[in-house]
């Protein structure tokens, strides 16, 4: 692991992606999946949501269109240069999007009815310290949503093929019922079937806010 003055190389690896993004992974038939997606986060209208490892704000257009003029979408990266591309997609209510590290979340306690974590998680360093993030930041009673478009098998095959992010997968399933555990998040509902995997559960009221 690396020390904590050095930079997460996975910054590079998606800054010199940023501008292909959307064009390169999300060609018309992925992106016809993301309405039903965001559909099944069941997001109440006027919530407020926090978009983990947002990218180019690949959700943000479908999560706006959910919540309505009243909610609020709060997005953040660990890459500028993804981050570029995301303010064109908020709402007049949105913050500007926050260049931030899943493992130090720069959000108060229980700030958040939504936690989504959208093609993301496998990338986060400290996966535990980064779950406890968002269990820290969730209401009470907010739901706290790992998704992908892909199993995790396809995931880690997907991911083979770049080195900055060849070991980056997502936990087997023990692994990550202890890890949403640790956080404070008791037995998440797990799918991971092809062209699906969605981590998720409810944060109990009364529960302390993880491990930051
Ligand atoms: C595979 S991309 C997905 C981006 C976006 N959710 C999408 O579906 O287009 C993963 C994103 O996670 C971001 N990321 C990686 N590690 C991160 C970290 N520790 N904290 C915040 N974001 C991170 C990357 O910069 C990248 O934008």
């Amino acid at each position: 692991m690396r020390t904590q003055n050095e930079p997460d190389p996975r910054a590079a690896f998606f800054n010199a992606r940023a501008v292909n993004w959307e064009a390169n992974c999300y060609p018309p038939p992925v992106r016809e999946r993301l309405p039903s997606l965001v559909a099944s986060f069941h997001l109440p209208p006027g919530a407020t949501v926090l978009d983990m490892g947002t990218g180019p704000g690949t959700l943000v257009p479908y999560l706006r269109k959910a919540l309505g003029p009243s909610g609020r979408v709060f997005p953040f990266d660990l890459s500028l240069e993804m981050l570029r591309q995301v303010r064109s997609k908020l709402g007049p209510a949105d913050p500007p999007p926050v260049l931030a590290t899943a493992m130090r979340l720069p959000f108060r306690d229980e700030s958040f009815d939504a936690v989504v974590c959208f093609a993301a998680f496998p990338h986060f360093e400290d996966k535990g310290r980064a779950l406890s993030e968002m269990a820290r930041v969730a209401k009470p009673g907010a739901t706290v949503i790992i998704s992908h478009l892909l199993s995790r098998a396809e995931l880690l095959a997907h991911h083979g093929t770049h080195s900055a992010v060849a070991g980056d997968a997502l936990p087997e399933e023990t692994d990550m019922r202890q890890l949403f555990l640790l956080a404070g998040l008791p037995d998440p509902a797990i799918i991971d079937a092809p062209g699906h995997y969605h981590a998720v559960c409810r944060k109990p009221a009364g529960t302390p806010g993880g491990r930051a």
